[in-house]
């Protein structure tokens, strides 16, 4: 719903921009991997976080090389902030009123979060902030497919920044645009080896992005119901409690379950604090599944079943047995494209290839990225859309 009047709004203020007059989407890209030319930003850093580090000091290496890219985008935050609630009020609640909740946090989030706002000298109740608004303002596209020797092969685009300031200059939104900076792999180690892998933004602790290599690779977008994010988060803020963050329930899921099986359980049943899409590969034959989530449990878990020709399972931000909003159908071009791609060509590569159509690209799309389990492969790219592009 809070979509919908999103788009509504933006609808209407796009009329008055000719940017936004068709072609909106193209017919299904070939042949784009290797990432190269306009759509194609750059590949990503890697950085390890050691799980043996006191919580506090783990993101110090992260931050001390993205502090700028940091700092930048907090104050876009900022300014978003102040032009709609001029005189720095809304910002001054967010200083006194957020930090009171770090310490509410389940371990190890609190200690993180306090360990990066002292190390990037962004105040701790933007930090947290920051952390909240990924949880509510994700817009995706996800897709685990199996091939035809029944390897599982996951991808995904990150769009974020729907409605955070439109740079008209420069075609482009602004928070979308301070987020691609701060892309970041990131390596999670204990006793020196790898436990899972995750696309991040730096200064974010939870995941939106994993891979525990030879046992699952796990994707979230975001869910939207007139049950939403925003009433369980101001219940946390309020002190009601008994549900989790939803990409810490996903940082948890990639650090401590062993299987594919456990992972689809945990996310499956743990009451959250906002709906969500839960996009879950495994590393054999027919483990692949969307889990559709309301704060409470999960309302329907569609699987992969490659015997009675569902080799894929795709999602992007609307319940798989509604249509999706009609402003807004990235999904029909996505499927279409893995339907030419076909179980016998769905790779990496070709898994890119459906991720660089428009709209299933678009200017929200932050990165790419692509994993495979059986290789424990995770590889991300950062996008661009130059126009003429879809905005969301
Ligand atoms: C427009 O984009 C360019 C390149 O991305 C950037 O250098 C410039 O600062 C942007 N302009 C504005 C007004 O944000
Ligand atoms: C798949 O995961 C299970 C559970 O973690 C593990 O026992 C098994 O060895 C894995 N299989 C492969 C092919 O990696
Ligand atoms: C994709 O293929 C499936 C199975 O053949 C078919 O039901 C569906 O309509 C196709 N979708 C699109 C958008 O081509
Ligand atoms: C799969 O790829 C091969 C080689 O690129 C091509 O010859 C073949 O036509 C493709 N198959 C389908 C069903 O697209």
């Amino acid at each position: 719903m809070a979509r919908f009047l999103l788009l509504i709004l933006t609808v209407l203020f796009a009329a008055t921009s000719s940017q936004f007059i068709p072609p909106y989407t193209e017919d299904c890209r070939t042949g784009t991997y290797p990432p190269s030319g306009p759509t194609f930003k750059g590949a990503v850093s890697w950085y390890t976080v050691d799980l043996d580090l006191p919580p506090k000091d783990r993101w110090t290496a992260v931050i001390a090389d993205k502090k700028t890219e940091l700092v930048n985008m907090i104050q876009a935050i900022r300014d978003l902030a102040d032009a709609f609630v001029p005189g720095g009020k809304l910002v001054q609640l967010v200083d006194v009123t957020l930090p009171l909740i770090v310490d509410t946090l389940p371990y190890p989030f609190g200690d993180e979060i306090k360990g990066i706002a002292a190390a990037s000298g962004v105040p701790l109740g933007e930090v947290i902030l920051f952390n909240i608004f990924y949880e509510v303002f994700t817009v995706c596209t996800s897709a685990v497919a199996e091939d035809a020797n029944g390897n599982l092969v996951h991808g995904r685009n990150l769009d974020f920044g729907l409605f955070m300031g439109w740079d008209a200059k420069n075609k482009s939104w602004v928070l979308s645009e301070l987020l691609k900076p701060l892309v970041v792999n990131v390596d999670f180690t204990r006793n020196k080896r790898t436990v899972f892998k995750s696309t991040n933004f730096a200064g974010y602790v939870g995941m939106l992005t994993g891979i525990k290599p030879n046992a699952f690779t796990l994707t979230m977008n975001e869910r939207f119901s007139l049950d939403g994010g925003y009433i369980g988060i101001l219940e946390w803020i309020l002190g009601k409690r008994d549900g989790i963050w939803m990409s810490f329930l996903t940082r948890s899921v990639l650090e401590n379950a062993t299987s594919y099986e456990e992972a689809k359980f945990r996310l499956a049943q743990t009451k959250l604090l906002a709906p969500a899409y839960f996009i879950l590969g495994g590393n054999s034959t027919g483990e692949g599944c969307i889990i559709t989530r309301s704060r409470l449990t999960s309302l329907d878990i569609l699987e992969i079943d490659a015997k009675r020709g569902r080799w894929f399972v795709l999602e992007t931000n609307y319940d798989h047995w509604k249509e999706p909003l009609f402003l807004d159908d990235r999904r029909t071009p996505a499927v279409k494209c893995m339907n030419r791609t076909s179980r016998a060509n769905i790779s990496l590569k070709t898994m890119y290839d459906v991720l660089s159509t428009k709209p299933v690209l678009n200017k929200l799309t932050t990165y790419t990225t692509l994993m495979q389990v059986s290789s424990g492969t995770l590889e991300s790219y950062i996008r661009d859309c130059p126009s003429p592009c879809m905005p969301w």
